[in-house]
């Protein structure tokens, strides 16, 4: 008689029979930047997780190094005062985000570096993109992207992130990057980028909602596929070198398909709602928060994610060592 239950008896045979293994060399840990010293400012829709000043972000990279976490996605918190409509600051060689970017390579060489890219946390509306009488405008928002982009690899960012959902940005800025001589700088596009509510507590961690309107014509509609393996192919053809799916959770059957047409690798952006969903209920003692994760984190992996870019980043890599 056929018995599936013969390779699920001890606990040996099922790590034997493990199809799915998540390895911290694979995941994320994203970070919020602050300008100044000595400042670590926990965010309250993200139990767990503080805007840093450079000296903590350092700290917290060298106790994530530790635990073999050695990739980070990284933030800017910029104060009100310094938007603007163009995101000037953004690639001002006294921003303090670019500063801290060359500061952790030179602390930690073997990190890999992520940055973001879009305008968002340094426009004054609010918008990942430029905004003339209401609108997004697409085409303009090109250079200052460009812009942004050549000033994080000239500060030593290893990757550059595109979050903007803007047409043809990543082909605008990989020729730009080439032209300048940085052919090493890596593009993580978010190909798939979703118009989601799961994105709320990252817009309190900083301050970037949108003023007016919401993002639903650049970041695209929860109820599409197609549209998914369209934006997948377009990053694909202008020289992505990773595409990302996000959120994750919501949205494992396009990850899944991403993986099924591409070559590229697959990250996952385990979003910032997931997070704290989870935390949120943990808290009120309702699921075991450690057991609860692997899951989530295990299911994004057996979706077919390569790479996961989760809060628990360190949490998890801890628990790896300890229980799981
Ligand atoms: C913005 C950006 C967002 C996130 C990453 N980059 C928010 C948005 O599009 O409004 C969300 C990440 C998260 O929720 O964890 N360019």
């Amino acid at each position: 008689m056929q018995r599936p239950r013969r390779n699920r008896k001890s606990e040996s045979i099922r790590g034997l029979v493990s199809e799915t293994h998540i390895i911290p060399q694979q995941l994320i840990q994203p970070l919020f930047l602050l300008d100044g010293l000595n400042k670590n400012i926990p965010i309250k829709s993200l139990p767990g997780i503080a805007q840093l000043s450079i000296d903590n972000a350092l700290k917290t990279i060298e106790n994530c190094m530790k635990l073999q976490v050695n990739s980070f996605i990284l933030f800017p918190v910029v104060e009100d005062r310094l938007k603007d409509k163009e995101a000037t600051y953004s690639y001002n060689p006294n921003n303090f985000y670019l500063k801290a970017i060359n500061t952790i390579k030179k602390e930690f060489p073997g990190s890999c570096l992520v940055s973001d890219v879009a305008l968002d946390p340094y426009s004054s509306d609010g918008h990942d993109g430029l905004v003339e009488n209401g609108k997004i405008i697409n085409d303009k928002t090109l250079p200052i992207l460009a812009k942004m982009s050549l000033a994080q690899a000239e500060a030593g960012i290893d990757i550059v992130g595109p979050s903007d959902m803007m047409d043809g940005r990543v082909g605008y800025i990989r020729q730009e990057l080439d032209k300048n001589g940085f052919h090493e700088t890596s593009i993580m596009s978010y190909t798939a980028k979703y118009a989601s509510a799961f994105y709320g507590p990252f817009r309190d961690a900083l301050a970037s909602a949108p003023k007016s309107g919401d993002k639903k014509t650049y970041q695209m509609n929860p109820a599409n596929k197609l549209e998914a393996l369209r934006e997948a192919k377009l990053d694909m053809e202008e020289g992505a070198d990773f595409l990302m799916v996000k959120p994750a959770l919501a949205y494992l059957d396009i990850i899944h398909i991403l993986k099924e047409i591409s070559h590229l690798p697959i990250v996952a952006y385990n979003v910032s709602g997931e997070y704290a969903m989870l935390k949120a209920a943990a808290n009120n003692g309702w699921l075991d928060y450690e057991k609860a994760l692997n899951e989530v984190l295990i299911s994004i992996k057996r979706a077919g994610a390569d790479i996961i870019i989760t809060y628990a980043a360190e949490e998890y890599a801890k628990f790896l060592r300890t229980s799981l």
